[in-house]
């Protein structure tokens, strides 16, 4: 009886909750926030927000090239701003060959072709801001395109006067110490230019070099183009391998430790720290209002403060690489699902990552990009009968964690990789080039398509699903690379239309932490740490307290906990009916299950 009674208290509660949380203004919440946030210092509004990506080149075409571009995005934006998030993060949309998607800039003051032209960027901004959200641009300053004027000239002959915006390594002084790029297909970054007899530097493509930061010409007209895009009205950057720009131009011997972990050496260059000191001092701090993050490939926890600590007034956030390598093991990686990677690792990064930072800056979240594969795939689970349910749960981490999350355009809808049989359907010059690097070496072709089928960026570069026409609604045209062909149940408008879909989960729990600030202000902690099933945190505001449960399995599991739930209540969960009482009071969770309790 009496559990009866508690688990129709339950129903009630979560119905309420549901019914608050579909009224975007909430005076009374509001005011229950400010009264329980009054104390909170340094509040920001790129705190509180949610940071949506959107991949230009494949979110919506309108013009039928089968490349989406930014009148596409205009027509879009109704949608954006229904998920509740706040800013848009657009990858490049430069002039740019496109060699690598738009990060290999030939013109900074230009809009890639493809994409539109000034006119259009400017409605963007216009209509951006009229929604109410803000924009951000990515800032692709290591490198350009060895198409753009600088390069042209700098390549010309040893004396022009843009010689020195790059790397040169003068071929008379014998074969330059190792580096390694990302692209190449030998994997060198050193390429030899008959011109001058000499050789570049480019960590990524030989067709991205590198800038030269040590150059302070270099540095001043990087700073007047961020001022040129800021001037428009944008709201910040997303700062492209950032950590990378400083180098060590005597180029000495890259010592052994870093053999395999490259990205460490490149991210500490000597006078990286003096450079984005500048940068903010020359440019940033004359914007007050923005926000600036680091892709903080290399970084590790120890340099984060570096970056990110308002006292040393360079950068407002960094996201980190630390956890993305897990659930990519060769070993294991063609099992889909739980036993990819161990989640108690996991559970260490995420909670060493917050306590360094703790209140000395402000952290960020994130589980898929541009870069990586699927969310789903990656971390969840994207067989049939567990896709939905393991999404949500993995929005509900992204949703509940002390930093701001940056959320990957699809994965809102539970979108999953594409998994490419053959080489011909790739267009990622990351595979392409590491394909014909094996085939040159006489590697294991076959290994590797299977592994690209996890791993491979193009998974998440595939159109975004919006209906259930011809390629998912995304264009009229042919499409630059394949549609997933489940778009067929995976799209926008179906999931509109369902109000379990993960679409629409993604948008309650949006609602969810907009109006708990204890969400996203409120002290972390990890609790049963080993528990090799469940992640299970508390967030403490002003005496208040919320639990996040997450089950990362697709059987039933446990937390060894020890709350009096039965005054708890329930604030959200992925499944469509609450968890009964004895599950609650048990902390046992449905297989992928997330649950966010207030406890009192
Ligand atoms: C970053 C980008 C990636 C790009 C690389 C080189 O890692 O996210 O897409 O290929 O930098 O610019
Ligand atoms: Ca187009």
């Amino acid at each position: 009886m009496k559990i009866m009674k508690y688990i129709n208290l339950i129903v009630i509660m979560a119905a309420i909750a549901a019914i608050v949380s579909c009224q975007p203004q909430d005076k009374k919440s509001t005011a229950q926030n400010e009264k329980n946030t009054a104390n909170i210092p340094n509040r920001k509004w790129w705190k509180e927000a949610v940071v949506y990506q959107i991949y230009p080149r494949s979110f919506k075409d309108s013009n039928g090239d089968g490349i989406g571009d930014l009148k596409g995005i205009i027509s879009k934006l109704n949608y954006v701003k229904s998920l509740g998030v706040n800013v848009i993060w657009l990858n490049p949309i430069f002039a740019s060959p496109n060699r690598d998607n738009g990060y290999d800039i030939s013109n900074y003051r230009k809009i890639m072709k493809q994409f539109g032209n000034m006119n259009d960027f400017d409605t963007l901004v216009s209509e951006i801001h009229r929604h109410g959200l803000k924009l951000i641009l990515d800032l692709v300053v290591n490198h350009t395109s060895n198409e753009h004027r600088w390069f042209k000239q700098s390549r010309s002959s040893r004396n022009n006067p843009y010689r020195n915006y790059y790397h040169w390594w003068p071929a008379e002084r014998g074969k330059p110490p190792k580096r390694y790029s990302y692209f190449d297909v030998d994997h060198n970054a050193w390429k030899y230019d008959s011109t001058t007899n000499a050789y570049y530097l480019h960590y990524f493509g030989t067709f991205q070099p590198d800038l030269n930061w040590e150059n302070p010409k270099v540095r001043q007209a990087i700073y007047k183009i961020m001022r040129f895009w800021l001037n428009k009205g944008i709201d910040g950057f997303r700062m492209d391998v950032i950590p990378f720009i400083a180098k060590d131009t005597t180029f000495p011997k890259m010592p052994a430790k870093y053999h395999g972990n490259w990205a460490h050496f490149y991210a500490n260059g000597p006078h990286l720290h003096e450079y984005l000191k500048e940068m903010n001092k020359e440019v940033l701090s004359k914007y007050p209002n923005i926000m600036t993050v680091a892709e903080g490939a290399g970084v590790t926890s120890n340099e984060v403060l570096k970056f990110i600590n308002p006292s040393r007034h360079e950068l407002n956030m960094l996201y980190n690489f630390e956890a993305i390598h897990l659930g990519m093991n060769p070993e294991t990686d063609h099992k889909v699902g739980p036993k990819r990677f161990n989640l108690v690792t996991f559970k260490e990064i995420y909670t060493k990552w917050d306590s360094v930072i703790d209140d000395k800056g402000w952290g960020t979240i994130w589980l898929g990009n541009h870069d990586t594969p699927r969310m789903v795939t990656h971390w969840g689970n994207d067989t049939p009968k567990f896709r939905a349910i393991s999404s949500k749960m993995l929005t509900t981490f992204l949703m509940t964690m002390h930093a701001t999350p940056f959320y990957y355009n699809g994965d809102e809808l539970g979108m999953t990789n594409i998994k490419f049989d053959s080489i011909k359907d790739y267009r990622d010059v990351a595979t392409l080039h590491a394909y014909q690097h094996l085939k040159e070496t006489g590697g294991n072709l076959k290994k590797f398509l299977n592994r690209e089928k996890l791993i491979a960026r193009d998974n998440s570069r595939t159109p975004f699903q919006w209906d259930t026409t011809r390629n998912a609604g995304f264009t009229t045209g042919h499409p630059w690379i394949k549609v997933n062909p489940n778009y067929k149940t995976i799209n926008v408008e179906t999931e509109e239309r369902n109000p379990n879909s993960v679409l629409n989960y993604f948008k309650k729990i949006i609602r969810l932490r907009k109006k708990n600030l204890i969400l996203i202000y409120g002290k972390y902690t990890l609790l049963d740490k080993d528990n090799p099933d469940v992640y299970a945190y508390t967030r403490e505001l002003n005496g208040k307290k919320d639990l996040v449960l997450l089950n990362f399995t697709t059987h039933k599991a446990q937390a060894k906990l020890s709350f009096d739930m039965g005054k708890a209540r329930l604030l959200i969960d992925n499944y469509s009916t609450v968890p009964d009482a004895n599950a609650i009071k048990t902390f046992t969770l449905r297989p992928y299950e997330a649950a966010v309790f207030e406890l009192r």
